[in-house]
């Protein structure tokens, strides 16, 4: 095998590329057939009568889920997206109000509390588990703060502890967003328990998926039934099933379908298999990498789990002595992907930035006390920046069907672009490598 890298011209380390993932099988398909066969494909009626709970395959993907996190209630949703509409909404939030929440996320944690007219503030991540730093989240609570979301991304859980003691002394809900964690363990604890409610993600990138699907975990009666009210038009149902709180009852179709379900449940089932492969590939490269100069593979904190949705790398240019960004062209060029940064800030969005969201005149930021108080620029967050623009490399090249030799191949990929850093280098600073 020749140690000169893909990228000028070696024959690369995993030539076809990072495999489909793939985990549907024959169980998933004997579900979707089990569903055909009844011919009911939602079991949901918008109205107060059993079927408002949802079909066979609903119920039975919320009793596992019940089951295995032990909480006293779940309801499944068509996506994490609508389970966080249902989550902060189920918590009275309105306009006025302050949610602060992750910067560095998919952009629904965010928006879904704007959808109730309340406001974002981000506060900044911390460098270990990229997760809220709890000192970022105590500067940022105002008279105005009603609750905190919590991300547990890439697979790892948030500092859910201190943010759980913080929500409490300042009498705050606690969201977590654990869209990318399912089954990853906090001291004891599973993530996605620890907050008042937990939201859980079936889409086709997650670890388990259903296409699309999502799952709220809770142990509040209340916050539950709000939840399945904005799931199932809440609003044409109060009155028969005798809610008197009618606050953020209106509700959407969010109702996932049987379908959808049925293969919910066979992923769930499979989920610690899942996992298990997951860490045993990641881990091989974290120990191949270990003491590498520049590359410094993701912490576990101590009592936690770590799933590895992504296997997000911390790059050091000083110490590497090339950019991120050849480093993992380098890497793609070997067969694995591996990308600078994982999303922007989100308040650097387009949304934030220029503050119009619902209508032309800036509701609902205009509508908050502390409107112009309200800042979104870049500077707010240093950490989530710096790791954003200058250390962090995102890469899937460890999921299944990635094997320990995958794992192996990956290690061998970064020791042999960082040994020819030279030759690299001068490659690029002559523009002739490939586009
Ligand atoms: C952290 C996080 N939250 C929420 C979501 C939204 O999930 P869904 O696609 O199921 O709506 C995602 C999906 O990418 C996510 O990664």
């Amino acid at each position: 095998m020749t140690s000169l890298p893909a990228l000028l011209g070696g024959a690369p380390l995993r030539p076809a590329g990072q495999p489909v993932e793939n985990t549907i099988g024959e169980a998933e398909k004997a579900a979707v057939l089990r569903v055909l066969d009844r011919g009911e494909l939602s079991g949901f009626v918008g109205s107060a009568t059993p079927h408002f709970w949802g079909g066979e395959e609903v119920q039975g993907l919320e009793r596992a889920f019940k089951e295995h996190f032990g909480v006293k209630h779940a309801i499944a949703v068509n996506s994490a997206t609508s389970g966080l509409h249902c989550a902060v909404s189920a918590t009275g939030v309105g306009p006025g109000d302050e949610v602060i929440v992750s910067p560095y996320t998919m952009s629904a944690s965010a928006t879904a509390i704007l959808m109730t007219g309340a406001i974002p503030v981000f506060a900044d991540i911390e460098d270990e588990t990229f997760g809220l730093d709890p000192a970022s989240v105590e500067a940022n609570i105002t008279p105005y703060t009603r609750g905190i979301m919590a991300v547990n991304i890439f697979g790892h859980p948030a500092r859910l502890g201190e943010l759980r003691a913080i929500a409490d002394r300042h009498k705050l809900f606690l969201i977590e967003d654990n869209a990318q964690s399912p089954d990853a363990n906090y001291k004891g604890r599973k993530a996605g328990t620890i907050g008042d409610l937990g939201v859980f993600s079936f889409n086709r990138h997650k670890t388990m998926q259903s296409g699309e699907g999502g799952v709220v975990v809770t142990n509040d009666d209340k916050l539950a039934l709000k939840a399945a009210l904005m799931r199932n038009h809440g609003e044409v149902v109060v009155a028969d099933m005798g809610v008197t709180d009618i606050v953020n009852t209106v509700g959407l179709n969010l109702r996932m379908s049987e379908m959808e379900a049925a293969v919910a449940r066979v992923q769930f089932a499979r989920l610690p298999s899942f996992n298990n492969q997951r860490i045993r590939n990641a881990e091989r490269i974290s120990h191949g990498l270990k003491g590498t100069p520049g590359l410094i593979p993701p912490v576990v904190a101590e009592g936690c789990s770590h799933v590895y949705y992504m296997y997000p790398l911390r790059y050091d240019e000083a110490q590497t002595g090339m950019s991120r960004e050849l480093f993992c062209k380098a890497m793609m060029a070997e067969g694995f992907y591996a990308r600078g940064g994982y999303v922007k800030p989100i308040y650097l969005e387009p949304l934030y930035q220029q503050k119009i969201c619902f209508g032309p005149n800036g509701f609902p930021f205009s509508a908050s006390p502390r409107s112009k108080q309200l800042s979104y620029q870049r500077g707010i967050c240093p950490t989530v920046e710096r790791l954003q623009d200058q250390e962090i490399i995102i890469s899937t090249a460890f999921r299944p069907p990635a094997t320990e030799r995958d794992a192996d191949l990956f290690v061998a990929a970064c020791q042999r672009i960082l040994a020819a850093r030279d030759a690299l280098v001068r490659a690029d600073v002559s523009g002739v490598l490939p586009g």
